[in-house]
């Protein structure tokens, strides 16, 4: 089995990759690298942020790894908030973040939206992206209970729900995340090179 280094703390998000690459991989975290620091996200693109998160493990640890960023953008909002969603408010509280944009979108007829995910991969010296979005359209009240983030807000395209209605499976097999990821899976399942 062969490692590779995923530059996060996420389980959730080591699961769902690991649930897609099978047996012929084995993930590997911060953890496993015994990794505490605070890895930098100061770019203004999800590549800039991806890019700068596998950079930052290959100068310390000189090893092949992974890392993603994902976001919102609203097409009404110049495709804000971007690689600020987690903070798009100036706080991390989620539900002061979905507050703060639903009050930019009040009265705004275009609600089109959507969710993308860049992965950054530096695998054998050489770096490669993946790039995963759903689109949809942004309701202006909350529902659903389940994900996170904005999920109770988004309806994507082609579906009646929001992602925060849907079964988490659901989710993650129609996900920008999960896009990405299966391109992801599928490169590293199909080349040649050793890691
Ligand atoms: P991350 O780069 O995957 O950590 O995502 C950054 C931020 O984007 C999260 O804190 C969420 O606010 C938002 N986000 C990313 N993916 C999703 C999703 O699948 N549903 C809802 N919000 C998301």
């Amino acid at each position: 089995m062969k490692a590779l280094y995923f530059a996060t703390n996420n389980p959730h998000k080591v699961q769902e990759i690991q649930s897609i690459l099978g047996d012929e991989f084995e993930i590997k975290t911060l953890n496993d690298l015994a990794c505490e620091e605070d890895i930098p996200e100061t770019g203004t693109t999800f590549e800039e942020n991806a890019k700068q998160k596998t950079d930052f493990i290959v100068e310390r640890y000189d090893v092949s790894c992974f890392a993603d960023d994902s976001g919102l953008e609203v097409e009404a909002l110049n495709l804000e908030p971007g690689v600020y969603s987690a903070r798009y408010s100036g706080s991390r509280n989620m539900d002061e973040n979905i507050d703060f944009l639903l009050e930019r979108l009040a009265g705004v007829e275009d609600r089109t939206a959507r969710f993308k995910t860049v992965i950054s991969l530096y695998l054998d010296g050489k770096q490669y992206f993946f790039e995963g979005s759903i689109s949809g359209r942004i309701i202006d009240q909350r529902r659903g209970e389940k994900g996170f983030g904005y999920d109770p807000i988004f309806i994507p395209e082609g579906y009646a729900e929001t992602f925060a209605e849907m079964s988490i499976n659901k989710k993650n097999t129609i996900s920008h995340r999960a896009i990405a990821v299966k391109k992801l899976a599928d490169f590293l399942l199909k080349t040649d090179e050793s890691i």
